[in-house]
This record gives structure tokens, C-alpha cells and sequence, in this order.
């Protein structure tokens, strides 16, 4: 593969910051867009721009079948058995805030338990504490070990007969462990709970095909995947998508409205009220085509040398200490913690030096809590990051173990 080709797919790297050649290493908050994805939205603002599904006329037409053509496209993407099963969303946030709404409050009872791990990010997390509280349901979660895997003794424990629902990381955010997903699916499946993926750091990373992992509901976020921000993806297994009530009413989610009631239409319209991201739809469909080009299998080998070269030139940084698996298959994330500075100020050292990373809590508070960090700095990679941008970056934490000591 011709990585460094590739990386000029994407304008905004070929830049300087702060006098520095930007080494961009925030993927995992938010993906660059190479000029494919770009050109796409350009071409439907410029020529196709109408609402869908509304009018006869020629625009919204094409409006349309751009639309719902990102959707088969999002179906064999993640091998869901029909595009039916994608719901288009902002986000993964809102994917898990709708399941835990429809779903959930239509599943859950006192006694019930929601399972989920120690490494969630807050978006699975929060929305399955609103749940308990409103449902009486119980929320407990798999620990973390300190090599950042889940711990197997307490799977074992805790994956009863009461659990109703099982959602979890499937690489996490904050460490970079890739779960196990079929294995967890299949054991939730063998106590008859329900499955939630969370993919918004797998999905576009290496290849998530919802058939062979067994989950019930998938969500990822198109922005973490060269998509444009503000879309995302439900994915639901037709057979519970059907049986759930509606989340947000308003138009396109109805078959008929009387002043008194209504009658919904089936999965996905009925869960996507109002004029949905139609751009956003489509920018996510030329995204996907781009990955295929590139090879999902070939980005998740870039994605885990890169990720690996990492760990062992940073693990030589005196003072550093790297959260998450120190070898093995990890994703492509390091978040560490360097003993003489603060995250957020060793984000601005890097800043100075045109290095983009990401400094806090990573919306993973109890994480943070049980590695007993305030904190973390995370470098994150792409395909289009390079060994050269490693060493850079190697070189900027050892500058910085000099300024702030
Ligand atoms: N979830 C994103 C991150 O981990 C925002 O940075």
C-alpha cells in the first residue's frame, strides 16, 4: 500500500501549526475527510440539494436515492441482513439514547439487570443509569484489570439469567483494548440477553460485520470514520426493531395521524422523525466507498503497526506510563500518563509544536477513577498517520520531560 499516496487524499494535513508541520493524532475524537468525501457533499449542495421522500419533483428524487443508496451501502458495510436495519442518527450517542428509550423502557423490569463494562465511554453509560433509574432495573459492570482487559471471572459471575441487556466498548476509547465481541454476543445470546455494540472507535477501523459478531444493536459515528460529523448509525436486528415503539414522533415516521393518535410506519422511517442529515447520509456513503477502496483489513494492519511502533518508542520516554494493553492486538490509540505535567498542559506543549492530541477524562470518568489518573493524554492514529509523525511525537514528549521538569 502506498500510505503516503493515501494521506494526500486529505488537504487539511498539509498544513503548519504554530510554525510546525500539523502531525494530526486525534482520530479518535473526530477523523480528517479526504477530498472524496468532500467533492460528495459539494456535489449534492451544488446539484441535488432537496428534502427526501417528500415531492415528485426531479431534485428530490435524486435527493432520495442518494439518500437511501448510502443506506444499502451502510447494510452490506456491516453485513446487516437489509438496509432496513440502518437507522440514520447523529451519532453513536443518540443510537444508544434511542435504544435505551424504545427498547429498554419497553423490556425492563425491577430485577432486571443491564450489564456493562468499566471501560464505557459516558454515551453508554449515562443513558443505561437514566434507564435503571426509570425502569427500577439494575446497572452493574464488568471490572477492568490492570492490563486494561475485562476481567473473565467476573464475566463469568455476573453473565446470569437476570442480565436483560449486554452493551460494551468494542475497542475502547480510552485504552485501546479490543473487546472480544463475538465471544461476550455469544454468551449474552447462550442467558438470553440482548447485545449493544459499541463501534464508534472499531467501525472504519478494521472489518465490524454485525452477522458473524451475533450483537442485536450496533451504533458508530460516521465522523470517526472520514465521514462528515453529525451522522450516525442504529443498526437493529429486524426482529427487535419491529416490536420497538417509536422514539421521537413528528413527519416521515407515520402511516396516518389523527388528532387523537397515530400509526407508525415500519423500521427505519419509524425511527427517524423530521428531515434527517441528508448530506451527512451521503458524505457517509462516498466515506465507506473510500475505506473499501483502501481495505478495511489493510487499514486495521496499518492502524495496529502504527499503534504498536507507538507504544514501545513512547514506553522509552522516562516518567510515562501507558494505560491499555502493552502488546497484543490494541487499537490505534496510546493514552498515557507522563509523571511531570498535567494532561492538558502537555496538550498544549504538543499544540505548540503543531502535535493535535487529546488531553482529560475522555468522557470515561470511573476509568480515570480506577487507574487512579486525573487524566490521560491520548495520541490517536489513522491510516493516513505516518512512522515519521510517531517519531515526532516521540521527540516532543521527551522535549517535554525537559521543559517541565
Ligand atoms: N468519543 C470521542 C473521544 O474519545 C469524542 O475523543
Amino acid at each position: 500500500m502506498d500510505w503516503h499516496r493515501i494521506r494526500s487524499d486529505f488537504p487539511i494535513l498539509d498544513q503548519q501549526v504554530n510554525g510546525h508541520p500539523l502531525v494530526y493524532l486525534d482520530s479518535a475524537a473526530s477523523s480528517q475527510k479526504p477530498r472524496t468525501v468532500i467533492s460528495a457533499l459539494t456535489h449534492y449542495y451544488e446539484r441535488d440539494n432537496a428534502n427526501v421522500h417528500r415531492a415528485l419533483h426531479e431534485l428530490s428524487a435524486r435527493a432520495t436515492d442518494a439518500f437511501e443508496a448510502a443506506r444499502k451501502k451502510t447494510a452490506r458495510f456491516i453485513g446487516a441482513a437489509s438496509e432496513d436495519e440502518i437507522i440514520f442518527t447523529r451519532g453513536s450517542t443518540e443510537g444508544i439514547n434511542l435504544v435505551a428509550n424504545t427498547w429498554g423502557m419497553q423490556n425492563l423490569r425491577p430485577g432486571d439487570v443491564i450489564l456493562v463494562t468499566g471501560m464505557e465511554h459516558h454515551s453508554n453509560l449515562v443513558p443505561w443509569q437514566l434507564l435503571a433509574q426509570r425502569t427500577g432495573a439494575t446497572l452493574k459492570h464488568i471490572p477492568v484489570l490492570d492490563d486494561g482487559t475485562l476481567d473473565p471471572a467476573a464475566i463469568e459471575t455476573l453473565l446470569d439469567e437476570r442480565v436483560k441487556l449486554l452493551a460494551f466498548v468494542h475497542i475502547s476509547n480510552s485504552l485501546g483494548t479490543i473487546n472480544p465481541a463475538r465471544e461476550l454476543c455469544a454468551r449474552a445470546k447462550a442467558v438470553g440477553a440482548a447485545t449493544l455494540l459499541d463501534g464508534a472507535q472499531s467501525v472504519g477501523h478494521m472489518p465490524v460485520n454485525v452477522a458473524e459478531i451475533g450483537c442485536d444493536f450496533l451504533v458508530f459515528s460516521g465522523h470517526k470514520m472520514c465521514a462528515p460529523t453529525g451522522i450516525g448509525v442504529l443498526y437493529g436486528r429486524m426482529e427487535l426493531l419491529e416490536k420497538m415503539p417509536p422514539w421521537h414522533g413528528g413527519g416521515e415516521m407515520i402511516l396516518s395521524v389523527t388528532l387523537e393518535a397515530s400509526t407508525y410506519k415500519p423500521p427505519p422511517q419509524r425511527f427517524e422523525a423530521g428531515t434527517p442529515d441528508i448530506a451527512g447520509a451521503i458524505g457517509l456513503g462516498a466515506a465507506i466507498d473510500y475505506l473499501e477502496s483502501i481495505g478495511l483489513e489493510n487499514i486495521h494492519r496499518h492502524d495496529h503497526n502504527l499503534s504498536n511502533y507507538a507504544v514501545q518508542c513512547m514506553g522509552e520516554v522516562p516518567g510515562i506510563r501507558i494505560l491499555g494493553p502493552q502488546s497484543g492486538q490494541r487499537g490505534s490509540l496510546v493514552a498515557f500518563h507522563l509523571d511531570c505535567a498535567h494532561p492538558h498542559d502537555l496538550v498544549e506543549f504538543a499544540n505548540s509544536h503543531g502535535v493535535a492530541m487529546r488531553g482529560g477524562h475522555h468522557c470515561t470518568q470511573p476509568l480515570m477513577r480506577r487507574f487512579q489518573v486525573p487524566g490521560t493524554t491520548r495520541a490517536s492514529f489513522y491510516f493516513y498517520n505516518t512512522i515519521e509523525e510517531i517519531n515526532r511525537l516521540v521527540e516532543v514528549l521527551h522535549a517535554a520531560r525537559k521543559f517541565f521538569s
